[in-house]
Parts: structure tokens; C-alpha cells; sequence
């Protein structure tokens, strides 16, 4: 089939490099010329492992003209929704991209929307600029970090929307279903898929991640509660995840959750609930809580520090694995601590600077952020933060503080090394 993916970004392009890899033949139209320049190049803007190798392996072309959808049998949207000045989605990019979508697709053409819009929006564009194509909304469900691997082997497919589509549909997806004649001989289970409606679609994506947020609130509230009471927070959660009615995943506490989606979708679910008259007391919560997250990290790091003093940060990053610094932690704290009149130096593996954010300044490794410094905090959970020399590390530093945001290091081996250890569950000392 001839596939277009409105929208270069994580959800667009491993769309396109999965699509394409299982044999269809598929354009992306990118708008901002940077990034599409660099896709051309062959050179990933998102840092995604594989998927700029994969794009080009497959043929994927890279256009700026959004024409080419006048040739496709499916289209795409995958289109940023960033939350808007009260945090609601703005959905204005999905609003222009159908209004080009109504000018050159041709009847008929399916158009699965990809990017998480507010319950509602699909059967709006079916029933308005959209009228003559088959809408159906196919929320997206991937990690990034692991987009390719989540592209290929997805645990289900959930699409919502016309029952006539549902043919073209499945023969899109045929390889990813089956789990069969996947690139490279790959093979995955069948993935099953979720036919609804077009709302009840929309309303999944929101749910899955408005209760993945949930339960790392929760967790987070169990470590904190673990550290007051006397408890060890890793044997009471390492016993929870035996509970297969809980599972072993999402059960690390940390500073807090942020990234792209999770801030965002938490608050729009919280915006329809409110909409529709309801109190979603329990996501109000776990929002709430996770502000509070942070802030109780940042104030014991202002407690300990002198004024004036340095902080080396170790991650930017908003999880391990990514690029990404959208709505991220790390970024958070560092506004935190610049505001107090602390000053922060970061390293992060995958970020090597951050456009307009004068509350943080970007070194090259990890010596270079923690040289001279007053005290060190972990801000994303690398992996290789995990087995830093700390003893190296506790000869550039200047104090001996080590604050640990992602549980990452054993306090006795921070103490070993000569820091003071504290993480959001205990100190080292
Ligand atoms: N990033 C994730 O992990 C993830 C996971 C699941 C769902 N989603 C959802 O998928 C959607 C896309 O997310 P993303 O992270 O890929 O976004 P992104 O911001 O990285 O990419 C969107 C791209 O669309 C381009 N664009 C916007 N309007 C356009 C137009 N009319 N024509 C051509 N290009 C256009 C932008 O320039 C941008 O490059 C969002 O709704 C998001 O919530 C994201």
C-alpha cells in the first residue's frame, strides 16, 4: 500500500520505518525543515536507537509538501499535541494537517489518527473536514528509547472508527499482527486487535498512561512513607512486584515522572473528566503528588548546599534511553535550583545542549559537570550512572554530597567512595 505519515516525529517516523520495513511504500511529510533535512541526511534528531538506519534501509522518502498524500491509500497523522497554557492539549496541529489531508487525499482514504487527541476529536474530523475519508483513531503506545522494538512487536493494536475500514486496516498491519515475515526473519506473537469506537480509542490511550502515572504517584508515596516510618523501600516494593495483579514493572521510585506524554495525557484525561462533569479524584492525586516529588527532592538538596553553591547534575533526559528533554524532571529541578541561587552544571549521555534554557549549563562528561562542584544529584536513571567511579568522581567534586533522584547507587559504596549519600529513600550515613 501507499502510505503517508503527516509528522517526522517519534510516533510518525518509527510508524514509517515499521510500515515500510513490512513493504509498503511510505512518505512522511515533514513541515519543520531542520529536522526534515536531517531524516534526508539519514542523521536521527530524536536519538532513537535503530530508526534513522532503519528509514533509510527501507526507503522511507522525506518530503516538505504535503501533495504527496494525493497518491497514498492510508494516511497517517502524527502530529504533536503539546499542552496548551492550562496544560489542556492543543490540538491545532492535528486541525491543520486534516485540513490538508481534505485537500489531496483521494475518497476512501483511510486516515488513522496517531496522535493522542481528546476524546472526541476523531468522529469531529469524520463528521467535519474529513467527511469524505475513513477516520479511525489508532492511538499510539510506544517507549521512547524503544520505539522500533515497540513499533514491531506492540502488545495490541487498538483502533476505533468505522467498521468497513477495518479490512485496509488489518492488511496494513498484516506482518505486525501475524508476528510473521517481520524484516531480518523477526518473529513476534499474533498482536491482538482492539476494534471500538473512534471515542473509546482515544479514551484508552489517555487511560493507559493516566495509570501508569498513577502507579509510579503510588510508588513514590510508598518510598517516601517507607523512609518515615523506618521501612526499606526496595524490600517492601521488590515484594509487590511478586503480585502478578501489580507486576514487576514501574516500581522504582524516582524524582518524579515527566517526559512528553505522562504530564501531558495525566492532564488532559484530568481536562475530559472535567468536561464531563467528573471528579477524577484519584488522578488529581497522582499529579498532584508528583509535584510534590520533585520539590521534596530539590528542598533537601537546597537544605544541604551552601548559597550561591554548584550542583553537577548527572542526566537531562527525562528517562534513560531518550533525547528527550520535553517536560523533563532533570530541566524541572535545575529551574528549581537556579531560582533558589544555586548554580547547575549537567551531563547527559544523549543531550549535548538544550535550546533556551539559561538554568542549566551542558559539559561534555561527567567530570566536566561534577568539577569543582558542591554536591552531585542523579537527576535520569543511565545505566551508567549506575557503575560511575564514585571514588574518581569524589576527587573533582568539592563537597561530598551525593543526591540520589533515581535510586540508582548503593549507599554504601556512595559512603565507600567518601560522599554523603541521600536519595529520596534514605541516607547513606
Ligand atoms: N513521543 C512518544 O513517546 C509518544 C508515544 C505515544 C503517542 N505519542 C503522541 O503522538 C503524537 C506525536 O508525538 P511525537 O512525540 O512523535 O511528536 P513530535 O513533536 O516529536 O513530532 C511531531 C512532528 O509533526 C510535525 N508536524 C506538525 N504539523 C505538521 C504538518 N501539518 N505537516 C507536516 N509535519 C507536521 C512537527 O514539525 C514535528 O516534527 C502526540 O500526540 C503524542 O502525544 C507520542
Amino acid at each position: 500500500m501507499r502510505v503517508s505519515v503527516v509528522g517526522a516525529g517519534y510516533v510518525g517516523t518509527s510508524s514509517a520505518a515499521v510500515l515500510a520495513a513490512c513493504g509498503h511504500d511510505v512518505t512522511c511529510v515533514e513541515q519543520n525543515d531542520t529536522r526534515l533535512q536531517r531524516w534526508r541526511r539519514g542523521d536521527d534528531p530524536l536519538g532513537e536507537p535503530g530508526l534513522a538506519e532503519l528509514l533509510v534501509r527501507s526507503k522511507v522518502n522525506f518530503v516538505p509538501d504535503p501533495r504527496s498524500i494525493a497518491l497514498a491509500d492510508v494516511v497517517i497523522v502524527a502530529v504533536g499535541t503539546p499542552p496548551d497554557d492550562r496544560g489542556r492539549p492543543d490540538i491545532t496541529q492535528v486541525d491543520a494537517a486534516a485540513v490538508e489531508i481534505a485537500e489531496y487525499a483521494r475518497d476512501d482514504t483511510l486516515v488513522l489518527v496517531r496522535s493522542t487527541v481528546p476524546v472526541g476529536t476523531c468522529d469531529r474530523l469524520q463528521n467535519g473536514p474529513l467527511r469524505r475519508l475513513r477516520v479511525v483513531s489508532n492511538p499510539e503506545f510506544l517507549r521512547e528509547g524503544r520505539a522500533l522494538h515497540d513499533a514491531f512487536f506492540p502488545d495490541r493494536i487498538v483502533a476505533g472508527g468505522p467498521p468497513e475500514a477495518q479490512g485496509v486496516f488489518e492488511e496494513l498491519y498484516r506482518r505486525i499482527i501475524e508476528g510473521r515475515d517481520l524484516p531480518g526473519g523477526a518473529r513476534g506473537e499474533r498482536v491482538p486487535v482492539l476494534w471500538m469506537s473512534a471515542r473509546s480509542a482515544e479514551l484508552a490511550k489517555y487511560a493507559a498512561n493516566g495509570f501508569l502515572a498513577t502507579k509510579l504517584s503510588f510508588v513514590n508515596e510508598i518510598a517516601n512513607l517507607a523512609f518515615t516510618v523506618g521501612a526499606d523501600a526496595s524490600s517492601v516494593l521488590g515484594s509487590m512486584a511478586f503480585d502478578p495483579r501489580i507486576g514487576p514493572q514501574y516500581l522504582h521510585p524516582g524524582l518524579g515522572w515527566g517526559g512528553s506524554c505522562f504530564p501531558k495525557d495525566t492532564r488532559a484525561l484530568e481536562a475530559i473528566a472535567d468536561g464531563a462533569g467528573y471528579d477524577f479524584v484519584v488522578l488529581r492525586a497522582a499529579i498532584e503528588q508528583n509535584t510534590r516529588q520533585l520539590t521534596r527532592f530539590a528542598a533537601a538538596i537546597e537544605l544541604a548546599v551552601p548559597s550561591r553553591g554548584r550542583v553537577g547534575m548527572l542526566g537531562l533526559a527525562f528517562k534513560a534511553g531518550t533525547a528527550d528533554v520535553r517536560a523533563s524532571p532533570a530541566i524541572a529541578l535545575a529551574r528549581r535550583l537556579s531560582s533558589r541561587g544555586l548554580t547547575v552544571t549537567a551531563f547527559d549521555p544523549a543531550v549535548s545542549a538544550i535550546a533556551d534554557e539559561p538554568d542549566v549549563q551542558v559539559r561534555p562528561t561527567v567530570v566536566d559537570a561534577c568539577d569543582g562542584a558542591d554536591a552531585v544529584a542523579i537527576a535520569t536513571e543511565w545505566p551508567e550512572f549506575a557503575t560511575i567511579d564514585l571514588r574518581a568522581l569524589r576527587r573533582v567534586t568539592r563537597g561530598d554530597l551525593l543526591f540520589d533522584g533515581r535510586c540508582l547507587i548503593s549507599p554504601s559504596s556512595a559512603v565507600a567512595a567518601g560522599f554523603r549519600y541521600r536519595s529520596l529513600v534514605g541516607f547513606g550515613d
